[in-house]
């Protein structure tokens, strides 16, 4: 038995989907999110200065040792300097609703890019955006108040790192750390925004509250455009692993993917930590579930106790398979990632960026599962780096553990 696949993780749950449909992806799913939003979103964000794809590595060594034919990874920790994909979906969202907000005022078509020029400064500095977050989503959104030159005002729960709040105050957000967990800093900010008219921008979608979220969501496809370019149309993955936290980037994902290329029939698996298994909770319920977080992941952007709206549309019917992974094998992932294996690169792998590798471990290591996947050595997986270093004290010390 060789190293990465003879530990058998405890406490884990696996969720086969029979609700999965297969063919084209669903009309009534395009309400949701489609290659149109995809489009809209990537001729923005491409125009955005920094912008570059992240890389695609084909990590040939973690293959070998764990029998399948290749593992693409998708390194997002370089995205705009913010460290994580999250910068593509936050700040997009921002100034979204900075364009919807004065095209309204104005009564006349305004263009991101005037905006992003500062053209309508007088305006936009009466904006206020606030949000809940882990850290990644609003480092992203402090970053659009940034770009549009709006007010930002942020809800943090007790656990979220001293660093990843101030990178979000780098960028001139006021943060407020409440008592609680990211449910209950949610509960706040949409209470506080209700009575100072303020603009929500969250990642997260409920009812009656979609706009934004799906702008969110179409950002993140833009990551699967650019996997699409990178590949050639025989080499798209059979596999492709998300983790998910409320289920907005998986979703996003799922959706391109499935849309773009129904013929290929991929296998999605989602990924969820243990400790906040909501999606995975939802599946077994065949409704949207909430799961009352009892301890934090290490795995801070995965701490999710409420599926979004819109993500579990799509995910309920396009994934195969939802599973849970514990924290104990993060940090030794980790520092394999760093070191990389045989001829791999060295990844900076932040603590959401194991997962994928963790489950597709666990998933190799259990015949059964596996075969029901039809998972083997002849399987291309995708996996997503989704954050690099994201709070580098917290990084160091867990490589250096
Ligand atoms: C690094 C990282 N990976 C994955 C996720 C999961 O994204 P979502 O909450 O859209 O499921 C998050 C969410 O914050 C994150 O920060």
């Amino acid at each position: 038995m060789n190293s990465l696949t003879n530990n058998t993780q405890r406490l884990t749950e696996h969720f086969q989907n029979d609700r999965k449909i297969i063919g084209a992806y669903p009309e009534d799913l395009k309400v949701a999110l489609s290659s149109l939003d995809t489009q809209e979103a990537l001729n923005e964000i491409k125009s955005w200065k920094g912008y570059k794809s992240t890389q695609l590595h084909s990590l040939q060594g973690f293959a070998k040792e764990i029998g399948v034919q290749d593992i693409l990874y998708k390194d997002e920790s370089t995205r705009f300097g913010l460290g994580s994909f999250k910068a593509l979906g936050g700040a997009y969202g921002v100034l979204k609703f900075i364009q919807n907000q004065l095209t309204e005022d104005l009564n006349k078509n305004i263009s991101i890019r005037d905006i992003r020029d500062g053209q309508y400064l007088d305006l936009t500095k009466n904006y206020t955006v606030v949000t809940a977050t882990d850290g990644n989503h609003g480092r992203s959104v402090a970053y659009g108040a940034k770009l549009s030159g709006c007010k930002c005002q942020i809800y943090i729960h007790a656990e979220v790192s001293v660093g990843r709040q101030h990178a979000m105050e780098e960028f001139g957000a006021t943060v407020i750390r409440i008592k609680g967990n990211y449910d209950e800093s949610l509960r706040i900010c949409i209470e506080e925004a209700t009575k100072n008219n303020w603009q929500i921008i969250s990642d997260t979608s409920y009812e009656g509250y979609t706009r934004y979220p799906r702008y969110i969501m179409a950002g993140y496809t833009v990551l699967a455009h650019e996997i699409a370019e990178q590949l050639d149309y025989k080499n798209m993955p059979t596999h492709i692993f998300l983790q998910a936290g409320v289920g907005g980037f998986a979703a996003a994902l799922m959706a391109y993917f499935w849309e773009m290329f129904p013929e290929k029939n991929i296998k999605f698996i989602i990924v969820e930590p243990t400790l906040a298994p909501c999606l995975i909770e939802s599946a077994k319920a065949n409704e949207l579930t909430v799961f009352d977080i009892k301890e934090e992941t290490m795995m801070a952007g995965l701490s999710c106790g409420e599926p979004s709206l819109l993500a579990w549309k799509i995910l309920n019917v396009g994934t195969d398979h939802f599973m849970t992974i514990t924290d104990d094998r993060i940090p030794d992932l980790m520092r394999l990632l760093l070191k990389g294996m045989g001829n791999d690169p060295s990844i900076e792998a932040g603590e959401c960026s194991a997962s994928g590798l963790a489950a597709l471990i666990e998933i190799k290591n259990n015949d059964c599962i596996a075969k029901q996947l039809n998972l083997n050595q002849n399987s291309r997986v995708l996996l997503f780096g989704t954050e690099g270093a994201t709070d580098p004290d917290i990084y160091e010390a867990i490589i250096n553990a």
